[in-house]
């Protein structure tokens, strides 16, 4: 007889999103006169700058006659990608090898991918809130505990608070796998220099591996900040860095990113080179490349052009940041991030639950957000605002906040 994934049946709840998605959903259709006001799942509004929907037209004619047709790809992605990436690393200081380079699908699927070259007994350690799919993939591959008391047993879990401005500390016991997003996706935080330096040194030291979500990076405007892990000296021998063309070429429904497996990091009874051969192993075995229409827009991406026509994308929306955190503020809401991320995280008024705030913002203004406590324990008493969106709408979110919210 078939069984299942028993796994699944540890996990707290639905996936955060999907229960934002269906909760809005009821409002809607219960209040058919309303006009709901999505500031919830990030999600990319603006349409791709021309020199990318070239790039992806030319990918598309490329098929249309025998001399350029493509079938199958690399699977580790098409050369001319992973070197543009290569390139990409090198004009901020970072040497980071084409063959270091994997082109996937995106960093979601990637996440939990990468977790099939490790052990099932790795202890994972994860910043306290934080985006939930570090979570709940390890849930399912088995290698937490049981739910309770709104943590899994057998995580690691890392406070972002306040008090350490939503960056924590490595963590005082062991972790195998520390899971790391800068900026953070959900408080907005990004980690310094020197925080980063903290990591990469637990992580020699107790020959743990780091896995760095960067697919905020290029919100990043102060240029004392990191934007990769690979900025920090050691970094090579302990860190995986995921990333994605999704926030920052407007790729969410696309789908392309990339993750550096650098030949120097070491593991438990491996040589250099070797975690590098495994994943590969993994690729060619279970993905047959990112597809070769979209792999051009990504090429498209990286020129120049594309470049400077995706800065501007990402400005206007951290121009929305700036408007939501100055009239939240204003209202005398405690207010953080949406500084060099394009999350703005709110601690609820007057101690309310973060699903009570999400009930009372939708209800009394028609704006959907996401409760902090669906990224962790510590997000519990948090809610985040996300500043993707048509200026319009953003602005209409914001008048409507400002009139309506009761506090
Ligand atoms: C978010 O809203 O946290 C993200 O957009 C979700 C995602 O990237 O999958």
């Amino acid at each position: 007889m078939a069984t299942i994934n028993t796994n699944f049946h540890k996990l707290a709840g639905s996936y955060l999103f999907a229960e934002i998605a269906k909760r809005t959903k009821q409002f809607a259709e219960n209040n058919p006169s309303a006009t709901v006001m999505r500031l919830g799942i990030g999600n990319t509004t603006e349409p791709l700058p021309s020199s990318i929907i070239k790039g992806l037209s030319l990918g598309v004619q490329k098929l249309a006659s025998v001399a350029t047709y493509s079938g199958y790809g690399d699977e580790q992605g098409d050369a001319r990608l992973r070197l543009a990436l290569a390139d990409f690393y090198k004009n901020r200081g970072i040497t980071v090898l084409e063959q270091e380079i994997f082109i996937s699908d995106g960093a979601k699927p990637e996440l939990p991918n990468i977790q099939q070259i490790f052990g099932s007994n790795n202890v994972i350690a994860v910043q306290d809130p934080v985006y939930p799919v570090y979570v709940d993939s390890n849930v399912i591959a088995g290698r937490t505990g049981v739910y309770t008391n709104g943590r899994y047993k057998k995580i690691v879990y890392m406070p972002c608070t306040q008090k350490n401005g939503f960056v924590p500390m490595p963590p005082k016991e062991h972790a195998d796998l520390i899971y790391l997003c800068s900026p953070n996706n959900p408080t907005g935080a990004v980690a310094t220099k020197k925080q980063l330096k903290a990591f990469v040194d637990f992580a020699i030291k107790h020959k743990s591996v780091l896995i760095f979500d960067a697919a905020y990076s290029e919100f990043i405007s102060d240029k004392t900040l990191p934007r990769s892990i690979y900025e920090i000296p050691g970094a090579q021998k302990c860190a995986i860095e995921i990333n994605s063309f999704s926030k920052m070429a407007g790729f969410t429904g696309v789908r392309l990113g990339w993750t550096v497996i650098p030949l120097e990091l070491v593991i438990e009874k491996t040589e250099k080179g070797e975690v590098n051969k495994l994943w590969n192993r993994r690729q060619t075995t279970m993905f047959n490349g990112a597809s070769n229409i979209v792999q051009e827009g990504g090429l498209a991406v990286l020129s120049k052009e594309g470049q400077r026509e995706c800065k501007k994308i990402i400005t206007y929306y951290m121009e929305n940041a700036k408007i939501i955190k100055k009239a939240l503020e204003k209202l005398g809401l405690t207010v953080f991030g949406g500084e060099n991320a394009p999350y703005i995280w709110i601690k609820t008024p007057k101690n309310m639950s973060s699903w009570e705030f999400f009930d009372k913002l939708l209800n009394e203004t028609h704006v959907v957000g996401t409760p902090g406590s669906g990224f962790g324990p510590g997000g519990e008493g948090y809610f985040r605002l996300s500043a993707f969106g048509h200026r319009e709408n953003i602005e209409k979110a914001v008048q409507s906040i400002q009139k309506n919210l009761k506090i």
